[in-house]
């Protein structure tokens, strides 16, 4: 199936990850102008805090999908040496500018490599709502692979209910996908985290996230 969408002719089933890569690098500065500057009650810095909490200063941190880097990247690294991975250059290239006492690397998360029990925690903001279904529960085995014993995973999740699909959003075409709540928990359990905090937040409009705290114990 085909969907034109004013911008570009897209497939459905083409690479999800060419299409996320190419969307944010096409749109990177509305994203910055619309969530730069945060959300009303924004849900990053209420979580950041309560990460912040559990960690000493200068513990290490991968943050996933770090975007523009702000506003969560930059809160991230006034208390933390951080590490933010994103797939999109447009993104990374401003993230760079804004927070440059972090460290940056473009990749895709899944495809990522990264030394195991390395780090304190891994972050991972409104980013795995662009992988596929079929790769969630990897993903968040391979975060747990990263994290020491006792290490946190933040992260939002979406709600959807196992569904992949792409739709026009800030003027280009875009991959999304989520599981429901409880598929997060059963991924997360089989990861062997233990959830700390596990919420579900409302925010704009109609928009629905599974926030996560949680903490790597031994398999
Ligand atoms: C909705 S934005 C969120 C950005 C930031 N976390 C925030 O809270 O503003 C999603 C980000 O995830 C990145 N992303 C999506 N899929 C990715 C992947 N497979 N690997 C790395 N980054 C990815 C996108 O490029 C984008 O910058």
């Amino acid at each position: 199936m085909a969907l034109s969408l004013g911008i570009a002719c897209v497939r459905v089933t083409d690479n999800p990850k060419t299409l996320v890569e190419a969307g944010y690098d096409a749109m990177a500065g509305r994203y910055l102008a619309e969530f730069g500057e945060g959300i009303q009650d924004d849900p990053r810095a209420r979580f950041i805090a309560e990460l912040s909490k559990r960690l000493t200063p200068g513990a290490d941190v991968v943050e996933l999908g770090c975007g523009a880097g702000v506003p969560a990247t930059a809160l991230l690294a006034e208390r933390f040496r951080v590490m933010g991975v994103d797939i999109s250059s447009a993104q990374l290239a401003l993230a760079r500018q804004r927070v440059p006492r972090a460290r940056f690397l473009k990749a895709d998360m899944t495809a990522l490599e990264l030394p195991a029990e390395s780090f304190d925690a891994i972050t991972a903001f409104y980013c795995f709502n662009h992988l596929p279904l079929d790769e969630h529960q990897a993903m968040i085995a391979k975060a747990a692979s990263w994290l020491r014993l006792g290490g946190l995973l933040l992260a939002s999740f979406g709600t959807g209910g196992s569904r992949n699909e792409v739709e026009e959003w800030l003027g280009v075409p875009m991959f999304f996908a989520s599981h429901g709540m409880d598929i997060n928990r059963r991924h997360l359990a089989d990861a062997h985290f233990t959830l700390l905090i596990d919420e579900h937040v409302r925010q704009g409009e109609g928009e629905s996230w599974q926030w996560v705290l949680a903490r790597a114990d031994a398999p």
